[in-house]
């Protein structure tokens, strides 16, 4: 499917499968033997989560929360929603939170400081993307893909409005398709 809408691919699926692969060993490597609660943010992160777990060679558990500080469109209205929790007890555990982007930050700061209060040992953030240019709340990330510029992105999971999710590579959506919803 071609979209005039998408003016730039910035990574193609071959980009993509060689960094996951990279994040995932990187994984592997830091987190051998703590059985670590790997939680995918939804409904973003999704493909990035299902590609990467199959990278981490060693045991892990998986669980799933959908939070944002998003509404349907493009700008963040500050508050955390929660829609879906984990499911598991991340008291005690090395919580490694997979995220498709952080853009202001606010998200991933609230998930992570909530799973501290709740007992996790430690908090490690994974995120596909990042852009730093929006950033409004400071966030220690462990392990990025790739760092973007201040554009709306697609595909890999990411949409606008519910759409692009299923694409198998990350492109720029052009401004003038973009309304706040
Ligand atoms: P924040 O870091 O709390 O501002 O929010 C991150 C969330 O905003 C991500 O999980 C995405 O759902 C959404 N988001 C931010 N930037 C983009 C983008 O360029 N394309 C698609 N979704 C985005
Ligand atoms: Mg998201």
């Amino acid at each position: 499917m071609v979209y005039n809408e998408i003016k730039q691919v910035l990574f193609d699926k071959q980009a993509i499968s060689n960094k996951v692969a990279e994040i995932g060993a990187q994984i592997t490597k830091d987190c051998f033997g703590q059985k670590p609660l790997v939680v995918c943010t939804l409904k973003g992160a999704a493909t990035f989560f299902a590609d990467l777990v199959r990278h981490i060679d060693t045991d892990v558990e998986f669980d799933f929360v959908a939070a944002s500080s998003y509404g349907n469109g493009t700008t963040s209205s500050g508050e955390l929603r929660v829609s879906k929790d984990l499911s598991s007890n991340p008291r005690g555990r090395v919580v490694i939170l997979v995220e498709d982007i952080i853009d202001t930050g606010r998200t991933l700061a609230h998930l992570k400081q909530n799973l501290l209060y709740r007992g996790a040992k430690q908090v490690k953030i994974c995120t596909f993307l990042n852009k730093p240019s929006r950033r409004v709340v400071d966030v220690d990330i462990d392990y990025c893909g790739f760092v973007i510029p201040d554009e709306f992105v697609v595909g890999y999971g990411l949409d606008y409005a519910e759409k692009y999710r299923n694409l198998d590579y990350i492109g720029v959506l052009d401004r003038n398709c973009l309304k706040d919803l």
